[in-house]
């Protein structure tokens, strides 16, 4: 079976309150994360028909600021399917709603996994790719995904070899004090 990217297709727009800011007045990062999660969430769950967990979540940049007073919205897609899981993109932008503005706040990538009430994983159905642009997601997971398992695969080597790797540390602000 298989499900179009458009099926599951996810917008939600919140308007920022005072109650989300931090010391600075600009809204804090983790309500931001929070709403992501929660989207994310709805997106895969729609796709799947079943309830889901976020099993990871790609690097998260905050490229620019959100403000009290303004609407932020949240754009999802399911961009990858597995067998149980699915990669969920998510698009921040937040608008002041005097000038009409817009800013793109973040991007990242959520890896929901279905489960059943057992809490064991399900199969998720396949996904219809009905663009070009559903395509270029796709494949582009496809190369994220093997580019981290090399460097999860690197960065395992260097903890089971430290000694190999102390002289990259050269070029580093440290002093070497191991006894
Ligand atoms: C995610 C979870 C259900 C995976 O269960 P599991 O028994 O390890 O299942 P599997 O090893 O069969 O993996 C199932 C799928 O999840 C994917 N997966 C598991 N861990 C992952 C991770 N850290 N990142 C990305 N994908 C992951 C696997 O690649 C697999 O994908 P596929 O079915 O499409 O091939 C389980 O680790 C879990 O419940 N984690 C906690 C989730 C949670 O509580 N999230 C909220 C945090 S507060």
């Amino acid at each position: 079976m298989f499900k179009s990217v458009e099926e599951s297709r996810i917008q939600i727009s919140e308007l920022m309150l005072p109650s989300h800011a931090n010391f600075g007045g600009k809204i804090h990062g983790g309500y931001i994360l929070g709403l992501m999660d929660q989207t994310a969430f709805a997106c895969a769950s729609k796709h799947s028909g079943s309830y889901c967990v976020t099993a990871s979540v790609d690097k998260v940049n905050f490229l620019n600021p959100i403000e009290v007073g303004e609407l932020v919205t949240m754009k999802a897609s399911v961009n990858y399917v597995g067998k149980s899981s699915m990669v969920v993109g998510i698009r921040v932008e937040s608008e002041n709603i005097r000038t009409g503005q817009k800013k793109h706040c973040n991007s990242s990538y959520f890896t929901m996994v279905a489960i059943n009430e057992k809490g064991k994983t399900v199969k998720v159905p396949g996904l219809r790719l009905g663009s070009k642009i559903d395509a270029k997601r796709f494949i582009k997971t496809i190369i994220r995904r093997e580019s981290e398992v090399k460097k999860e695969a690197n960065q395992k080597e260097v903890y089971k070899n430290v000694d190999n790797h102390l002289k990259l540390l050269n070029d580093y602000r440290v002093e070497i004090a191991i006894k």
